[in-house]
């Protein structure tokens, strides 16, 4: 990835800042920390609309135009119990039509939020309930939708968080959300690149300003010999971030990737990767001085930038590493294994996009030429097929076991996401791989060839689609239909 960065993410922070600099202050935003529990049997209403963030700098004057559930980015912390029933009403008071995706759960379909799947929009000044359990603890997210690639960029999004029934203690649980935004000079977003058909054919929208829970390098205050854990979310249009949380400060593992728990935690030995739509839990021991500040940099341009500080309080002395073990999550415990002798077999061959082979594809029910396609804004195919959502991938029994053998025939990674299921990797470029964990959301990268195996146990229509949203809407979409 190529970015003219001056300092951060490719935007000149000196420009942007000038002729703010008067109202600049130190003013340590503290990180969304998750607090009291709203997980009760009552109705809430979320509310989507225009708000506005301190995307730029918690102390200064620029506040950016977003949208936003209850209209602020993130959206509202929901945090429930394992087995807990959400009940959630969305008001629409956007000027566009939209819907909330509940990324991750294996949820009534009915309740996806896919609008053209499973659901019609929701028109502004309209209302659509959304009421349904949650099987599995974790860290999950919610999002809208409908005209996602704009959406989400405008800030349509948030966390869901899931506690286990026997949650590990720690003394602090936060959040980490992390996106990029592209803004003009003036912090406000840059809503006339929307739709541009360079992003659409390469990596998508990528930003060139970088948050932590919505704000800039957001400062996390911690006390030395303090257990935390952190549980990041990538919410990013296109973005693979590179988190790179080690440091002789702490010492930190790995629990859980997309919410599941890995059977044993991992101490991180490089910085962590996170695609589009995906989470990583981690848990982290801190030792450091009294005092002291600890940057977490982002890797992925290649030029680190910290994006967020762990600032250690004054007090309290240096404490060495807490003596408790690091146990594993509780399992999830309800994922058969795959049979994968006897699973039927799909293959999912994506072509395409930018210095790709694709010569034309099926749009519309006819074969279109890659110049009508263009036109068509419909520049990435899976099996042949751009977009269309009128014949699913598969027809499938309930409980039928399936592995889809991806085909990655393009030059760009693809961030592949299976909704109301979980799956496992068995096979990366024709390698049998096993105990890979239950994910999502999983990278196949350019000319790669990944095979994942799942029980299809959730009937209805589900959505497969690249995570890189401008890749969705041109053309990376297809479903799975599971018969009940
Ligand atoms: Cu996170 Cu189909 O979405
Ligand atoms: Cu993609």
């Amino acid at each position: 990835m190529n970015l003219h960065s001056v300092s951060r993410m490719g935007m000149n922070r000196r420009h942007i800042l000038r002729g703010l600099m008067a109202t600049a202050a130190v003013v340590s935003l503290p990180p969304q920390s998750i607090a009291a529990t709203s997980g009760t049997d009552q109705w809430r209403t979320i509310t989507a609309k225009p708000g506005d963030a301190r995307l730029l700098d918690a102390a200064q004057s620029v506040r950016t135009k977003i949208w936003g559930y209850d209209g602020s980015v993130p959206g509202p912390l929901l945090r429930y119990r394992q087995g807990d029933t959400v009940r959630v009403r969305l008001e629409n008071q956007l000027p566009d039509p939209t819907s909330i995706h509940w990324h991750g759960v294996a949820i009534d379909n009915r309740m996806d939020g896919v609008v053209g799947l499973t659901q019609a929009a929701v028109g502004p000044g309209e209302q659509f309930d959304y009421e349904f359990t949650l099987p599995d603890p974790g860290t999950f997210w919610y999002h809208t939708h409908n005209q996602s690639w704009e959406q989400m960029a405008r800030g349509l999004y948030g966390v869901l968080v899931v506690d286990e029934r026997d949650a590990p203690a720690v003394d602090q649980d936060l959040l980490f959300v992390i996106d990029d935004w592209r803004l003009r000079q003036d912090g406000q977003i840059d809503t006339g690149s929307f739709g541009n058909m360079h992003d659409w054919a390469h990596a998508g929208r990528l930003g060139n300003w970088l948050t932590v829970n919505g704000a800039d390098r957001p400062q996390i205050s911690v006390k030395s010999g303090e257990r935390i854990r952190l549980r990041l979310v990538n919410t990013a249009n296109a973005r693979i971030f590179r988190l790179d949380l080690r440091s002789p400060a702490h010492a930190a593992s790995m629990i859980a990737v997309d919410g599941f728990p890995l059977a044993l935690p991992q101490e991180l030995q490089e910085a962590i990767e996170l695609a589009p739509g995906q989470r990583v839990d981690v848990i982290l021991d801190m030792t450091g001085d009294p005092g002291g500040r600890v940057a977490i940099r982002e890797t992925s341009t290649g030029k680190p930038v910290d994006c967020a500080h762990f600032v250690y309080d004054k007090t309290g002395g240096k404490k060495p590493r807490t003596n408790r073990r690091i146990a594993a999550l509780p399992t999830w415990g309800n994922h058969a294994p795959v049979d994968i002798a006897a699973a039927r077999e799909i293959d999912l061959h994506m072509t395409g996009g930018a210095m790709g082979m694709m010569s034309g594809a099926m749009h519309r029910g006819r074969m279109m030429p890659m110049g009508d396609l263009v036109d068509a804004r419909k520049v990435w195919a899976f099996n042949g097929v751009a977009g269309d959502l009128d014949r699913p991938l598969a027809q499938l029994r309930r409980n039928e076991h399936i592995l889809i053998n991806i085909k990655n025939d393009t030059r760009w990674p693809h961030a592949m996401h299976l909704h109301g299921h979980h799956f496992q990797v068995v096979r990366r470029n024709g390698t049998p791989v096993s105990g890979t964990p239950w994910r999502d959301t999983e990278l196949v990268r350019p000319m790669e060839q990944v095979t994942l195996g799942l029980v299809a146990d959730n009937p209805g229509k589900w959505l497969f689609h690249c995570h890189m949203l401008e890749h969705q809407a041109g053309g990376m979409k297809t479903w799975i239909d599971v018969r009940a």
